[in-house]
């Protein structure tokens, strides 16, 4: 029996990557770190914990608790630690940066330096491996041609965006000064079950469904990869299992979209399944609002090395897992309801209210 640590297990990710690992590999005990921010959400799992409590423990903590974690590895002795943690939302990063600096650098750090520590301790076993799960954010934006690779250089635009970027440079670091097997992959946009309902698409979704306004930033040709979330969970259990420590792996699903395109699909896509004719059509309710400072304009992957080396391909087509996505978020209103908390209004207001159109980006506390 292998164990794998999964932190930052209770979010949209890790959650869909975890149900994915005990299935295919019915072997395997996963132990989730969390520390369960806002966008955490230990019920995601709830069914899991209780149908297979010897393959599934929760532990709620924080990856920057160098003391807990330390105790954890001690405990679990893991084949593997794969890092989804960190504060994920850009829009939340230009309002208030130092929480983003916190998880997805210091976070990170302490995290790498009990692992190492651990691996160290245990003479350097040559088969153990720490995933790092990062972004293609961290190479900025594209004109109208061309594609993120591996070797595309550096070049965040967010403080998000920066945090991963420092995060990838400390374990590629780990990796060439201390010999530590790490391995990073950098995914372009996800969507699925369990997204918070912070992300476009998730947000449009219930926006769509309660007959709110739909905000589209800027002109609303900004380009996104949009790749599906099982997709990426079967490129990252590919990496874990059969990818080369030092490496880095670029994943995305070759399905480049505009926002405002996507939102076009969302609101046809509700109206067939809620029967709104043409003359209460949704797409009415698209308001173009203020842009995303430095807002990068478009995304895109080429995922060439993992398709040659591992064999990864994406399996689902757009249309189709997005029409999937729709219908989760229709048949999940309790999972929806349970998120969407005191916390979850007070961002809404905050992003969408009257600070949005006075460009106003002062910090929040
Ligand atoms: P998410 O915001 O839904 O979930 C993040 C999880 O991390 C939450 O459960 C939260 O409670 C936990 N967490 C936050 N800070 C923590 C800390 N200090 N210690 C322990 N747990 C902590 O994020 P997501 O969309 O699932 O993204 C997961 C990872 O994948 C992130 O590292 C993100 O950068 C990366 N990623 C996301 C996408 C995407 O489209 N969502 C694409 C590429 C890469
Ligand atoms: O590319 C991978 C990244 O994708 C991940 O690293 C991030 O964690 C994830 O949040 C996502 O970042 P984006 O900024 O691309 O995702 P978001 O859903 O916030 O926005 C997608 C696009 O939609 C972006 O161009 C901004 C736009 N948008 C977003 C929101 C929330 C709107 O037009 N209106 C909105 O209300």
């Amino acid at each position: 029996m292998r164990t794998v640590i999964v932190t930052g297990g209770a979010g949209f990710i890790g959650t869909n990557f975890i149900r994915h690992l005990l299935e295919i590999r019915p072997q395997w005990r996963i132990v989730n770190l969390d520390a369960l921010t806002y966008a955490g959400n230990a019920a995601n799992l709830a069914d899991v914990a209780a149908r297979a409590p010897s393959r599934y423990r929760f532990v709620r903590g924080d990856i920057g608790d160098e003391a807990l974690v330390r105790t954890l590895l001690a405990e679990e002795t893991p084949w593997a630690v794969v890092n989804f943690a960190a504060e994920s939302h850009v829009d939340r990063s230009i309002v208030g940066p130092l929480a983003f600096v916190e998880t997805n650098v210091l976070g990170t750090a302490r995290l790498l330096l009990a692992c190492r520590r651990m691996w160290e301790e245990k003479g350097r076993p040559a088969d153990f491996r720490f995933l790092h799960v990062s972004t293609d954010e961290v190479f900025g934006s594209l004109g109208p041609a061309g594609h993120f690779t591996e070797t595309t250089a550096y070049d965040p635009s967010s403080p998000y965006s920066a945090s991963k970027a420092a995060s990838d440079h400390l374990v590629r670091a780990f990796q060439r000064t201390y010999g530590f097997p790490a391995l990073v992959t950098n995914c372009s946009n996800n969507y699925g079950p369990f997204q918070f309902p912070e992300k476009l698409i998730p947000l449009m979704i219930l926006n769509i469904i309660e007959e709110k306004e739909l905000p589209v930033y800027g002109d609303g040709r900004n380009v996104r990869d949009w790749l599906y979330v099982i997709d990426h969970c079967e490129a990252l259990a590919a990496v874990l299992e059969r990818g080369r420590p030092g490496e880095t792996y670029n994943i995305g699903g070759g399905a480049e979209r505009a926002n405002i395109d996507v939102v076009h699909q969302l609101c046809d896509l509700l109206d067939e399944r809620l029967q709104r004719g043409a003359e209460r059509s949704s797409r009415r309710l698209i308001r173009f609002v203020t842009d995303r400072p430095g807002h990068d304009r478009r995304y895109a992957i080429d995922a060439g090395k993992i398709q040659r080396e591992l064999g990864w391909r994406p399996r689902y087509a757009f249309a189709q897992a997005l029409a999937a996505t729709v219908d989760w978020y229709l048949n999940h209103g309790p999972w929806v309801d349970s998120v969407r908390s005191g916390e979850y209004r007070k961002w809404i207001d905050r992003n969408y209210g009257a600070a949005r159109d006075r460009a106003d980006t002062h910090e929040i506390d």
